[in-house]
């Protein structure tokens, strides 16, 4: 039995006071590009390179022992400091579905992090060479298309073509990618464009913002309020400000001088954090400010 059954737009409508709805189908497929180009993946993209990448990874959703199963239990792992010491790794492998961002590494962390990964969301500068030191041998790696060049490199990396000089990255991202193809996904433009409109409905303090960007760990919680019955979250969060010694992450020692000329408005998303928590759409594993 699901505790919780089907409420996410339920809870959108109380929190954002918008009906939209529940998309299950996560990763971009050819079939839908050819069918809907003008639905949500109507980017910046070059369509051929777009068709060349989806043509090169498999056109499965899920694996069907996921998708098939009744009650959908994720958990998202943040890579917050909070994490540490929390001892959650055993509880967080019990999920059906387990959500790692970025470079977040699990080898070493796995008292508190679990070693269990279905899913990795990340963008080409938070990939690393060898993604199976960090991750299970099926662990899809889903890669976020924020911009053109981003689908550039997952096209180089998947045809072992040249590597183009980039200037459209903020960091260098690999040349390297040990992947297996069969794994890789491409996030559904969709819920990048559904978290940046329903956070434009909450208010934020600050004027003449620059658009919303979100962090790879609150896109994956619209992820998973899409896809799971169930959405657990640990490590989210940021140290306060005044603690400007803390690291922001469990595995390295950035602090918050790191962030500062970050796109990112980690308060906005705190906030939003906590109003999807009150309506009870989601849960935290561990205390939490
Ligand atoms: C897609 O968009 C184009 C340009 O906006 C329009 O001409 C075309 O009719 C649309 N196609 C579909 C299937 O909606
Ligand atoms: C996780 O750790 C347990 C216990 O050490 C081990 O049995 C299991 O195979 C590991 N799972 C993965 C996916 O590495
Ligand atoms: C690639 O992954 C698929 C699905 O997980 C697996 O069946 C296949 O054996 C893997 N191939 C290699 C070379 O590891
Ligand atoms: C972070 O700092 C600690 C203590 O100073 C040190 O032991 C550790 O190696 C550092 N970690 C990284 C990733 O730099």
């Amino acid at each position: 039995m699901c505790p919780v059954t089907k409420v996410f737009s339920f809870f959108l409508i109380l929190l954002f006071s918008s009906r939209i709805k529940r998309r299950t189908k996560l990763f971009l497929k050819l079939e839908d590009f050819l069918w809907r180009r003008n639905d949500s993946i109507g980017l910046a993209f070059s369509e051929l390179m777009l068709l060349k990448v989806l043509a090169a990874t498999a056109y499965d959703d899920m694996p069907s022992h996921i998708e098939n199963l009744k009650c959908k239990m994720c958990v998202v792992v943040g890579n917050s400091f909070a994490i540490k010491k929390t001892s959650l790794g055993s509880a967080i492998n019990k999920y059906d579905v387990v959500i790692r961002l970025n470079n977040a590494p699990v080898p070493g962390y796995e008292e508190d992090v679990g070693n269990k990964t279905t899913m990795r969301i990340f963008y080409p500068e938070s990939a690393i060479s060898n993604p199976r030191l960090h991750n299970d041998e099926d662990t899809l790696m889903v890669m976020v298309p924020f911009k053109p060049h981003d689908l550039r490199w997952l096209k180089e990396m998947l045809y072992d073509e040249k590597r183009v000089q980039d200037i459209g990255f903020w960091k260098p991202p690999p040349l390297i990618w040990l992947v297996n193809r069969s794994n890789v996904r491409v996030l559904d433009p969709h819920f990048m464009h559904q978290t940046v409109k329903q956070m434009a409905q909450i208010p934020t303090q600050k004027r003449n913002q620059k658009p919303f960007q979100p962090t790879t760990g609150f896109l994956a919680v619209f992820v998973a309020l899409n896809y799971c019955d169930v959405v657990h979250i640990a490590g989210f969060g940021y140290p306060p400000k005044s603690d400007q010694q803390q690291p922001i992450h469990y595995f390295e020692n950035n602090t918050m001088k790191a962030m500062k000329s970050s796109p990112h408005d980690i308060n906005h998303e705190a906030q939003a954090l906590k109003r999807l928590e009150e309506v009870g759409a989601l849960m935290y594993l561990h205390p939490h400010l």
